[in-house]
C-alpha cells in the first residue's frame, strides 16, 4: 500500500473523528445470554476487533421491541435493565481507540425460529422463502414501533455508544414497509411512495428528537432486493433520496438481498468479490451523505481502489473481520502478506442461523477470545513432528511456531495443502485454497521446517527424535469391501436406508466403473459419459465434484438417500448450487440408493418403499458415502513417543474441524505432554 493510503486517515463524523475508514459490518454473532443480555464473551469479540486497528464497530442486530427478536438471544435495546451489561461493551471498546455504534432493528417477518410465535408486517403475508405468516400491524403497533425505536436509542446512549444504526436492510420490519411487494395497505402507511416511506421517516424523526441533533444515525439500506417479486436499485436509491432529505441521517451503510434471495445478502464465495461496488458508488453519487461500501471487499488493496476512486468514504467488512480482527492493523504497518483470509465458505453463518454461538473456519478465536483470544509462550519450547500437511498439520504448525516450539513438517506431495487442494478444483470453490496458502505461507514466515515430497515414516520420524508428534495424515475415501476396517465382511442392511453402507451391495467393492472422489478430483480417473453419484456427504464433497463432472461434459445422475442434494450446505450456497446444476441438466434421485451394480445396469433403490429403477449405460459410479482416517502412522508410533492424531486422521470431518482441531494441539501441547500425552 503506497504512503498517500486513505485507509488510515480519519474522518469526521458529526462530533465524533473516526480513527480510519474501517467498519466492522453489524453482525449477530449469537454470544449474547439466552435471553439476549450482553455477556463477556461478546464485550470480549467486539473488543478484539478495537484492538486489531478497526475504527468503527456497528454492533449486531439489537432488537428494539420485544417482539422483533429474530431469535430469543438477540439483543435487547429497549431493555434499560440491560444498559450496564451494554456499557461493558463500551468500556471494552473505546480504550483501544474505536467507536461503536448499535444496530437497531425490528425482525419483522424474518425470523431465526422454527416455527416462530409471532411475525410483525406491514401487510399479512410470509417472506416467500418462508412458510410463517405474519400479523398486520394496526396504529398501536406502529406506535409501538416508532416509540422502541426511539427509546432504544436512548438506551444506546447512556450506555455510552456513539451512535446508532437504524436497520432498513436485507431484514426486517422496516424494509418490508417500503418495499412495494411486502407493503400491501391502502392506509397512511401503504398505497405511494410517499405512504410506504412515511414509518421509516417517523421512526428517524422520533429518534432524532430523543437523542438530539449531533448524535451520529447511520441507516443500513438495502439497495437491491434481487428477487423476481422485489425492488430495484432505483427504486433502492429512490429510498435513499428520501431519507437524506429527512435531515437526520449522518450515514448510509450499504446493503442488499432479503432472506429470499440470501445469497446477495451474504454472498458465499460463488459469488465474486466486490460484487456490490456499483451499487456503494450509485449510493454514494445519489446523495450526499456518507456511504459506507459492503459486499464481499476482503483484500485491501481494493478496498483502497475504492476510496481512490471516491466510490465509498468508509469501508464496510463482515466477515473479513471476523476472520483477521487484526487487518486493520497489519495494513497500517505493511504487513499485507499475513492477513487471514476470508474464503466465504459462510461457516459464520451457517452457526448462526442455528443460534449457536459465531465460530469462523479459519479462526479458532472467533466468538472464544477470553478463552483463546490469547497465545501463550510456551514455557520450555520443544521440537515436534508434524506429519501431514493438509489444513490440520499447517493449522497445528502454525500456531506451534507462533508459540515458540521448533516444528518440522513433513508433506507427501510435492505441495501442502491436502484435500483442500482437490476441494479448490470444484467448480467456483477456489478460494477455499487460501485457507492452506495462508496457512503454508505463515508456516514458512515462522520458520518451521517443511519437507514437501518427505514421507511421515516411522523412521523418519524416528531418525528426527522429536519430543513428540503431531499426525495430520488426513483420510482416504471409503470405498466398501475395498481398504476398510469395516463394511466388507458386517454388513449392516441389505437394503433400505443404510443398503450402500454395508458392503453388500452387489458390484459395489469390485466392478472397475466404482471410483472415488479424489479419484475424479485428482484426475487419476476420468469418468466416462454417463456417470452417476452416490452421496451421503450432503456437503461439496458430492455436490461439487457432480458439478464438475457436469462442467466437463458429463451426464450425471446424483442419488441420495438424503431428502435433497447438499442438505448440509448453508443456506446461500445451496439455492446457487441448484440454480447453476439445474440448467446443467443435473438429475437428482433423493430418497434413494444403489442396491446393486451389474452389467445390466446400476439397480437404484427407494429407501422407504424398495421400488426400484434401473440405470442402464452407466460408465462411471462416483461414491461419496464417508471416508476413514489414514492412521497407520499414529497407531504405529504412539507407544514410542507422544503422539497425537488431529484432523482427518482423528475423524474425517469439514476444513473447520481440521483448522481448529490443529490450533488446539498447538496451544494444549505443553499441557498434554506434561500430563497423560
Ligand atoms: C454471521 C453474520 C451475521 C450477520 N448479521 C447481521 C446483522 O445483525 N445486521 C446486519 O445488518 N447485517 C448482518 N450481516 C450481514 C453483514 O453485515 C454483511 O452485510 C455481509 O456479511 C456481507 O459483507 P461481508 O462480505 O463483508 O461479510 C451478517 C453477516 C454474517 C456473516
Ligand atoms: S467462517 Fe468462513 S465465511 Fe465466515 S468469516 Fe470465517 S472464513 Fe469467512
Amino acid at each position: 500500500m503506497k504512503g498517500d493510503s486513505l485507509l488510515w486517515t480519519p474522518f469526521r463524523l458529526g462530533g465524533i473523528e473516526l480513527r480510519n475508514r474501517f467498519v466492522l459490518l453489524a453482525h449477530w454473532n449469537g454470544l449474547d445470554a439466552p435471553d439476549g443480555t450482553p455477556t463477556e464473551d461478546l464485550a470480549a469479540y467486539y473488543e478484539a476487533r478495537a484492538r486489531g486497528g478497526v475504527g468503527l464497530i456497528v454492533t449486531g442486530s439489537h432488537a428494539m421491541h420485544p417482539s422483533g427478536q429474530m431469535s430469543p438471544n438477540y439483543g435487547r435495546a429497549w431493555d434499560r435493565d440491560a444498559i450496564p451489561a451494554y456499557r461493558r461493551i463500551v468500556d471494552a471498546v473505546h480504550p483501544h481507540g474505536a467507536h461503536v455504534f448499535a444496530q437497531l432493528s425490528h425482525a419483522g417477518h424474518t425470523s431465526l425460529e422454527h416455527p416462530p410465535k409471532e411475525l410483525w408486517a406491514p401487510t399479512q403475508m410470509p417472506e416467500p422463502y418462508s412458510r410463517y405468516n405474519t400479523v398486520e400491524m394496526g396504529p398501536a403497533e406502529i406506535e409501538a414501533v416508532v416509540e422502541g425505536f426511539a427509546a432504544s436509542a436512548v438506551n444506546m446512549r447512556d450506555a455510552g455508544y456513539d451512535g446508532v444504526e437504524i436497520k432498513l436492510g436485507h431484514d426486517g420490519l422496516l424494509r418490508s414497509f417500503v418495499s412495494p411487494f411486502f407493503n400491501r395497505r391502502d392506509d397512511a402507511y401503504g398505497g405511494s411512495f410517499e405512504k410506504r416511506m412515511r414509518l421509516p421517516l417517523e421512526v428517524l424523526a422520533a429518534l432524532r428528537e430523543a437523542v438530539g441533533p449531533d448524535w451520529p444515525i447511520s441507516v443500513r439500506l438495502c439497495l437491491h432486493e434481487y428477487t423476481p417479486f422485489g425492488y430495484d436499485l432505483d427504486y433502492g436509491l429512490e429510498i435513499g433520496r428520501a431519507l437524506a432529505a429527512s435531515g437526520h441521517v449522518d450515514l448510509f451503510c450499504s446493503d442488499a438481498g432479503t432472506f429470499s434471495s440470501f445469497w446477495m445478502e451474504i454472498p458465499p464465495s460463488a459469488v465474486p468479490q466486490l460484487v456490490f461496488n456499483d451499487l456503494n458508488a450509485a449510493l454514494k453519487r445519489a446523495t450526499p451523505i456518507p456511504v459506507v461500501a459492503f459486499g464481499r471487499i476482503k483484500n485491501p488493496v481494493d478496498a483502497e481502489g475504492i476510496l481512490q476512486q471516491g466510490d465509498a468514504d468508509l469501508i464496510g467488512m463482515a466477515r473479513q473481520l471476523i476472520a483477521d480482527p487484526e487487518l486493520p492493523n497489519k495494513v497500517r504497518d505493511g504487513r499485507l502478506g499475513e492477513v487471514r483470509p476470508c474464503i466465504a465458505g459462510n461457516v459464520c453463518l451457517h452457526q448462526i442461523a442455528q443460534r449457536d454461538p459465531i465460530r469462523c473456519a479459519l479462526n479458532p478465536a472467533a466468538g472464544q477470545e477470553r478463552r483463546l483470544g490469547a497465545l501463550a509462550p510456551a514455557a520450555l519450547p520443544r521440537h515436534v513432528a508434524v506429519a501431514g500437511g493438509g489444513p490440520a498439520g499447517l493449522s497445528a504448525a502454525v500456531t506451534l511456531a507462533l508459540r515458540g516450539h521448533r516444528v518440522t513438517l513433513f508433506e507427501r506431495e510435492s505441495e501442502a495443502g491436502g484435500l483442500i487442494r482437490l476441494a479448490a478444483r470444484q467448480p467456483l470453490h477456489a478460494e477455499i485454497g487460501e485457507s492452506v496458502e495462508y496457512l503454508a505461507s505463515e508456516a514458512a514466515r515462522l520458520g518451521v521446517d517443511i519437507r514437501l515430497g518427505a514421507e511421515a515414516s516411522v523412521d523418519a520420524i524416528e531418525a528426527l527424535g522429536p519430543d513428540a508428534v503431531i499426525v495430520a495424515t488426513g483420510s482416504r475415501p471409503y470405498m466398501p469391501g475395498r481398504d476398510s476396517r469395516d463394511g466388507a465382511s458386517l454388513p449392516v442392511a441389505a437394503a433400505g436406508m443404510w443398503a450402500s453402507m454395508g458392503g453388500l451391495v452387489p458390484g459395489l467393492a469390485d466392478d472397475p466403473r466404482v471410483v472415488s472422489v479424489d479419484d475424479v478430483m485428482t484426475g487419476r480417473i476420468e469418468a466416462g459419459q454417463s456417470v452417476v453419484v452416490l452421496d451421503r456427504n450432503a456437503h461439496w464433497e458430492a455436490c461439487g465434484t457432480a458439478e464438475f463432472l457436469l462442467e466437463a461434459g458429463r451426464r450425471v445422475e446424483f442419488v441420495t438417500p438424503l431428502g435433497a442434494a447438499g442438505v448440509d450446505l448453508e443456506p446461500g450456497n445451496a439455492p446457487l448450487f441448484y440454480q447453476r446444476v439445474r440448467p446443467q441438466g443435473l438429475r437428482i434421485a433423493v430418497h434413494a440408493d444403489i442396491r446393486s451394480i451389474g452389467p445390466d445396469g446400476v439397480v437404484v433403490v427407494d429407501v422407504h418403499t424398495s421400488e426400484e429403477r434401473i440405470l442402464r449405460d452407466v460408465d462411471t459410479i462416483v461414491v461419496a458415502i464417508g471416508r476413514r482416517s489414514n492412521d497407520a502412522l499414529y497407531w504405529a508410533l504412539r507407544e514410542r513417543l507422544p503422539t497425537f492424531r488431529i484432523g482427518d486422521c482423528r475423524a474425517p470431518r469439514l476444513l473447520d474441524n481440521a483448522i481448529h482441531d490443529g490450533d488446539a494441539i498447538g496451544r494444549e501441547l505443553d499441557a498434554r505432554l506434561d500430563g497423560a500425552g
